[in-house]
């Protein structure tokens, strides 16, 4: 995710670009930059950080300039860097172009244009847009977009202006978020409407496969044809800082609902037309990957309950043994590592300490170690031998929701790829498994579409004291994870534990008035959990069922929640989002604030 905005009309740009960037800094914050039409020439400011960076930069100075682009960045291809910050330029500095999304065909793209000379000045892959302008000569703005965007795979939206054109924005959306607004001789084009709500409530719908050109008079919109579509208006009912959380009550709320198109980025150009992963970028040796004879996951909270989810994974596709650790102690307790030791940290935010210390004391020891985070160039980023990126894009809400979900989804691809380079596991399970994953974002979303159900059965729930989450095998760590969800956000004691577990003490504390919620969705498993859940009934609980769609056996609980039918570890992803929402309703409804829960810290960087 990366915030855009651009702007043409009669007001000092820069009082436009610059509040307009603050306001989409939730998409984005590593980086961040300007192009502003100035005389004859395009002037393009850009650094590493945040826009008060750029502000600073900028120092107050005004370019006298009404027309130019913005952008604020969350780095998918490439370190937040000056040299990466957005806008990009073609090789004559004649076009700058700004984007959000990811283009899967970079690197080939890029490839030819080296060919017939061009020369690149960052590691991105939205510059291929610049120099692919540039190689279509003077061709109209519109035009040349269009074939870009044919050439082009994945999800964009990109916002272009070029020095011959000073009076016109053009832009193209497919896949990623982009908006025009309108105000009185003046326009604006934005990834989100609080860019431009102060200015303007009249906006203007891009749909996906459009270009449109914008003039301070006015927009017009084509297809990718060419052929020109209606421009349909609407009128923006949200205040500003609704419109921040794009209309939903938080973040949290927000963040749950953006977990379809995130897992669509985490899969996005990681598998290939034979259906086979590819995960070029992790850039170890296929001989070393064969060698690995053990593997450790290591992390905290809640991206410890994705390594719980890994282990599974890894061990059944690549029959490689695999432990998990909490990262707080793995260290304490003299693992045996070696160089023929495989090793992966994974940390939402690449920062933990207990991660990075646990890490850095496998790799002292030769382990290969592989960092699979969401921010791009953070510590573990930087100190692992590979990367594997979840692209979630920013979480701002302090519980893990969409980190979570694209972690699951990045550790599955990640055992795949383990498997198909060892052999370990037939190319048609894998290609199975991997139609699978690319049903997620659909599946997810059906999912997303039942908070009003959850809702209304959690509506009792404001003052039960005590929860219990079970689950076995790949339903456990799910557990683990809603339990947690509930904990830190509405501040009630919640247990995930293995549900065969429960006989064997814990069960004493079954009474009336405490909620079960035990997960069932792993084929392997699910009778044997029904038959725990039973016994949870037999004992007073309150009983809640977390189903495939489909399922029976679940007569005697009280609530019965369902997810789509999918393969085991699949399902790990469409099961925990119920979980999150259950935490969110319940927390809601206790009048908590979800987004920043008491005694938490997004990142914790102490022992
Ligand atoms: C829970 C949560 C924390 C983090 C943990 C690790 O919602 O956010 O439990 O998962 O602090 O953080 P990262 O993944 O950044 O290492």
């Amino acid at each position: 995710m990366c915030g855009i905005v651009g702007y043409v009309g009669k007001r000092p740009v820069e009082d436009v670009l610059l509040p307009g960037l603050s306001r989409l800094e939730y998409r984005g914050y590593d980086s961040a930059g300007l192009a502003i039409h100035e005389g004859d020439s395009l002037k393009v400011t850009k650094t590493a950080g945040r826009i008060e960076a750029l502000t600073e930069q900028l120092d107050g100075q005004k370019s006298g300039g009404s027309v130019g682009i913005g952008h604020t960045r969350w780095a998918t291809h490439g370190a937040p860097t000056t040299s990466n910050a957005h806008p990009h330029l073609d090789c004559t500095g004649d076009v700058v172009v700004v984007h959000n999304g990811i283009i899967e065909n970079w690197a080939e793209l890029k490839k030819g244009l080296e060919k017939r000379g061009h020369a690149f000045a960052s590691e991105t892959d939205t510059e291929v847009v610049a120099h692919l302008i540039e190689d279509m000569g003077d061709a109209p703005l519109d035009e040349t977009l269009r074939r870009v965007m044919q050439m082009a795979e994945g999800a964009l939206a990109l916002v272009v202006i070029r020095r011959s054109d000073p009076d016109t924005i053009v832009a193209g959306r497919r896949g990623s978020p982009l908006v025009v607004g309108r105000g009185d001789g003046e326009m604006f084009v934005a990834s989100d409407i609080p860019a431009f709500l102060e200015h303007t409530r009249d906006m203007i719908v891009v749909d996906d496969d459009r270009v449109v050109s914008i003039t301070a008079d006015g927009a017009t919109i084509t297809d990718i044809e060419g052929n020109e579509v209606p421009v349909v208006e609407r009128t923006i009912e949200w205040d500003l800082d609704a419109a921040e959380r794009g209309g939903f009550e938080s973040f949290m709320l927000k963040e749950i609902h953006e977990q379809p198109e995130a897992i669509a980025d985490t899969l996005r150009g990681r598998i290939d037309d034979s259906g086979a992963v590819k995960l070029h970028e992790l850039e170890l040796d296929d001989r070393l990957l064969r060698a690995i004879d053990k593997v450790f996951v290591i992390a905290c909270g809640t991206s410890y309950h994705a390594a719980m989810m890994a282990k599974y994974a890894i061990e059944r596709w690549t029959r490689i043994p695999v432990e998990i650790d909490i990262a707080s102690e793995f260290r304490y307790r003299d693992p045996v590592v070696d160089p023929r030791t495989l090793v992966i940290g994974i940390s939402q935010s690449g920062e933990t300490l207990d991660t990075l210390a646990a890490v850095r004391y496998a790799a002292a020891q030769g382990a290969t170690l592989i960092g699979v985070t969401n921010v791009v160039d953070s510590a573990l980023a930087r100190e692992s031998d590979a990367v594997l990126y979840t692209r979630a894009g920013p979480e701002i809400g302090v519980a893990a929701t969409k980190t979570f979900t694209t972690q699951l989804v990045a550790m599955q691809l990640l055992g795949l790829y383990l498997a198909q380079v060892r052999a370990s596991m037939d190319p048609g399970a894998i290609e199975y498994h991997i139609r699978q994953l690319n049903d997620l974002p659909t599946a997810v979303s059906k999912v997303v579409a039942t908070s009003d159900e959850i809702k209304r059965m959690t509506e009792r729930w404001t003052e039960v004291r005590d929860f219990f989450f079970l689950g076995r095998s790949g339903d456990f760590p799910v557990a683990m994870e809603g339990a947690l969800k509930l904990k830190e956000i509405a501040y009630v004691r919640a247990e995930g534990y293995a549900a065969g577990e429960m006989k064997h003490g814990p069960i004493a504390l079954i009474e009336e008035g405490v909620v079960v919620i035990g997960v069932a969705t792993d084929d392997h498993v699910k009778t044997k959990t029904l038959s725990n859940m039973a016994e949870m009934e037999a004992r007073g609980g309150e009983i809640v069922i977390l189903q495939e769609e489909g399922d029976n056996g679940s007569d005697f609980a009280d609530h019965v929640i369902s997810v789509p039918a999918g393969p085991d570890l699949i399902c790990t992803v469409t099961a925990v989002v119920p979980l999150q929402l259950v935490a969110y309703h319940v927390a809601t409804a206790k009048g908590l604030d979800v987004d920043k829960p008491r005694n938490l810290a997004k990142t914790v960087t102490v022992e």
